[in-house]
């Protein structure tokens, strides 16, 4: 199977093509059901009972393609759709297993509620195919600051100085609240995608449930975020895209060099070009 390139085709029907269990992690952002009014690609179904049996159907799949002990992430969106996704996951979960569900908080607030808080976070579903999935966890520690570290270092409880130290400089573990901030609209991030998620929140997924040379699949690969974090972290990675704008996006994305500055600091060998 050739790897690292973006298949132009209809999620069901690729992902159909893809063999049993080669992913080790699945990061779909699928369409969130009316909540972009003005992309076609969001207002293909009648009701959200359609779309509610499509998504069924390609997580069916998406759940076939993944291997035995790989974590299958879905987003959800906040605000109009939100309680779509509930429906969403309250199917998905008893079909398939229920791992967690990891909240991204947005930092900022997308003001379309006059009636209500403001909406500031989007859902990520996860869910697992075996009992024991690959998770590791000090993957994604946060690195504690080092007037927090001086502090804590200063509490008696602890008496062996130099393993504290260790133990704090290795930074604490993440919750399942990830706090990252959505792209705004000048960020030099952005491509041209009305839904285009941030590469470091992508990073986080990739990061915790593989390792390098693992594949990761993403369905919905929009402007080619998650082939983009791929890349960054040398896993393999297959995108579906159905959108030819969307694809010529994705390819020259691909293609640029990266920025010299990157959130995570992961060396990568040479950049391989999307087909
Ligand atoms: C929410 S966006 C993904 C954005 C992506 N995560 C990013 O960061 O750019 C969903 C994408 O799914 C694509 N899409 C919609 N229906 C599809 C289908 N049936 N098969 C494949 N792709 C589809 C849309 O064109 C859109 O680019």
């Amino acid at each position: 199977m050739k790897l690292n390139r973006i298949i132009h085709g209809d999620v069901l029907a690729e992902l159909k093509k893809l063999p049993t269990a080669c992913a080790q992690s699945i990061i779909a952002d699928p369409p969130y059901f009316n909540v972009l009014e003005d992309e076609a690609w969001d207002t293909q179904w009648k009701t959200a009972a359609h779309y509610l049996a499509w998504c069924e159907k390609w997580v069916g799949q998406a759940m076939r393609v993944l291997r035995e002990d790989g974590l299958c992430f879905i987003f959800g969106q906040l605000g109009k759709r939100e309680h779509t996704f509930l429906h969403l996951m309250s199917r998905l979960s008893q079909k398939h297993q229920f791992h967690d569900l990891i909240i991204w908080d947005r930092v900022v607030g997308y003001d379309e509620r006059r009636d209500s808080f403001t909406p500031q976070y989007e859902m990520v579903l996860v869910l697992r195919k075996g009992e024991k999935p690959k998770f590791i966890k000090d993957a994604v520690r946060i690195p504690y600051d080092e007037a927090t570290i001086t502090k804590y270092l200063r509490d008696p409880r602890y008496k062996d100085k130099k393993a504290r130290k260790a133990h704090l400089e290795a930074g604490k573990f993440a919750t399942n609240i990830l706090r990252i901030p959505s792209l705004k609209g000048n960020s030099k991030e952005k491509c041209g995608h009305p839904s285009q998620k941030p590469v470091n929140l992508i990073e986080k997924l990739i990061l915790c449930a593989t390792d390098k040379g693992d594949l990761v699949v993403d369905p919905f690969l929009g402007s080619g975020t998650t082939a983009a974090a791929a890349e960054k972290l040398q896993r393999k990675w297959l995108g579906i895209e159905k959108d030819s704008n969307y694809l010529k996006i994705a390819r020259r994305r691909l293609k640029a060099p990266r920025p010299a500055k990157t959130p995570v600091a992961v060396k990568v060998k040479k950049t391989r070009k999307a087909s």
